[in-house]
């Protein structure tokens, strides 16, 4: 039987039949506690009693699966929603394509399998512990309503893999979910598993490069999850990918309301240069190089996400059918990649050049071109705010040479052209290319709360559209006294 609709009358709200489900139930009903405790320790800070205009989810029937209202954070109602189920579903590539797509886990992929839930798990509760002083400073309450929604579903991702983990995976199932309230973002002891994840978010701007592209980077995993021949995790990635757009529309528009304000406001003035960058700042705004700056950093930390461009982990989680390619349904070709190959950028001597390798080892390369595909169209859109202006200015995405940690261009240091510099060249110029402490004392500047419904900080355009329709003096959030 297909499960579409929520049962919210339910302590853990879910559409998998949870109450026949005794072992589960009751494994989550003890995990449930300690993620409390987690989101009251470590989610938005000051606003735990605040009344915030939010979506649940409600079926998760494309069409209309979201219902709106005040709720008080740590009383949100998360739950375990999978996409339906398609009985005639066949693991759609490697091996085993063809099969029928396994509703248990194969014993000799328990391993692979757990590892790739359990990074992915960690992610979602490392985002919201980056993210929790960010309600302090938010531009507007339409802001700080997207933040808290971006965390209260997050924290639903958490729940997902949580389910999977306690479903299928047994005692060392139920024991990585206990790790996964344990660790915390930035800690030295017991860190967050992922680099980008231990960063801090110390401000707005810094949160909408985030949702841009961090959040994005979690929507290529999340599709090639999505792919997997493992039904469950299939099904669950597909429904936490229709939330995932909204984060990625809180980030695009963030940063495009961002720059539509600096531009405005340098055309109403008359200052025509984009460099001059000490006038622009004293207009209130973020001048546009120091957004390339934030966009270089955020785009190369997102980079690393991906993991080195040639892994053969990466050949042994496609060939074994766990884990595909963006949209590997509609790319037209064997789908088993055993004779094919895939041209990666890579240091060859001193040069940085394209070398034709295995298409199976190079599908995290695969996958991070098919990211930065994405995240161009969005950079694009920024360009044309710009244009429509009148200022002379644009936006572009960095080298993937630029400033990294994994894989092949981490020991080399690199221009955001992808000229390749010397030790003492890089560190001469960082500050041209990657936020300065001066340029985030001056961001930090502008961090000054708006919670006048209706009213936004000078720094940012206020949207075109408020959430579910509402007008423009619409009280998002209505904070306790
Ligand atoms: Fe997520
Ligand atoms: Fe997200």
């Amino acid at each position: 039987m297909d499960l579409i609709n929520v049962d919210y009358r339910e302590k853990i709200p879910n559409n998998v039949n949870l109450t026949e489900d005794r072992r589960v139930l009751k494994a989550l009903e003890g995990w449930h506690p300690g993620y409390l405790d987690w989101w009251k320790d470590m989610g938005p800070e000051g606003f735990q009693e605040a009344m915030v205009y939010l979506r649940t989810a409600v079926s998760v029937d494309p069409k209309g699966w979201a219902k709106f209202d005040y709720v008080k954070m740590p009383e949100y109602r998360w739950g375990i929603l999978l996409a339906p189920q398609d009985e005639n579903r066949t693991v759609p590539f490697g091996k085993h394509k063809g099969e029928p797509a396994w509703q248990e886990i194969p014993g000799e992929y328990r391993a692979m399998l757990r590892r790739l839930v359990v990074i992915q798990g960690d992610t979602e509760p490392a985002s919201v512990e980056q993210q929790r002083y960010l309600g302090k400073t938010a531009p507007s309450l339409y802001d700080m309503r997207n933040l808290f929604q971006v965390n209260v579903e997050e924290g639903r991702h958490l729940w997902a893999m949580v389910y999977l983990l306690h479903k299928y995976f047994g005692r060392d199932g139920r024991e990585e979910a206990d790790e996964l309230l344990r660790r915390r973002s930035g800690s030295t002891d017991s860190p967050r598993m992922l680099g980008a994840f231990n960063e801090a978010t110390p401000d707005w701007l810094s949160f909408f490069m985030f949702t841009f592209f961090t959040d994005r980077d979690g929507k290529m995993q999340l599709e090639s999850l999505a792919q997997s021949g493992f039904d469950p995790l299939s099904r669950t990635c597909r429904f936490m990918l229709t939330e995932e757009a909204h984060h990625m529309f809180v980030g695009e528009t963030g940063i495009g309301r961002t720059v539509q304000r600096t531009c405005e406001a340098m055309k109403k003035v008359g200052v025509e240069d984009p460099h001059a960058i000490d006038k622009v700042r004293a207009l209130g705004v973020v001048d546009l190089p120091t957004i390339q700056k934030k966009l270089n950093l955020h785009y190369s930390l997102s980079l690393d996400l991906f993991g080195s461009e040639v892994s053969t982990n990466a050949a042994n989680a496609y060939n074994s059918g766990i884990k595909g390619r963006f949209r590997e349904t509609a790319i037209d070709d064997d789908h088993r990649l055993e004779n094919s190959t895939y041209p990666v950028l890579k240091m060859v001597g001193n040069e940085i050049k394209n070398v034709d390798e295995p298409a199976l080892t190079a599908l995290n390369m695969r996958l991070r071109d098919d990211y930065t595909r994405d995240c161009a169209k969005g950079i694009e859109r920024f360009n044309k705010i710009i244009e429509r202006s009148g200022v002379k200015f644009r936006l572009a995405l960095p080298h993937v040479a630029f400033h990294r940690q994994i894989g092949e261009f981490k020991n080399v240091e690199a221009t955001p052209a992808g000229v390749l510099l010397d030790t003492a060249s890089w560190n001469r110029e960082r500050d041209n290319y990657l936020p300065s402490s001066a340029d985030g004392d001056f961001i930090a500047s502008l961090m000054k709360p708006v919670t006048e419904p209706g009213q936004f900080a000078s720094w940012i355009s206020p949207p075109k559209v408020g959430i579910d329709n509402r007008p423009g003096d619409f009280e998002y959030v209505m904070i306790a006294a």
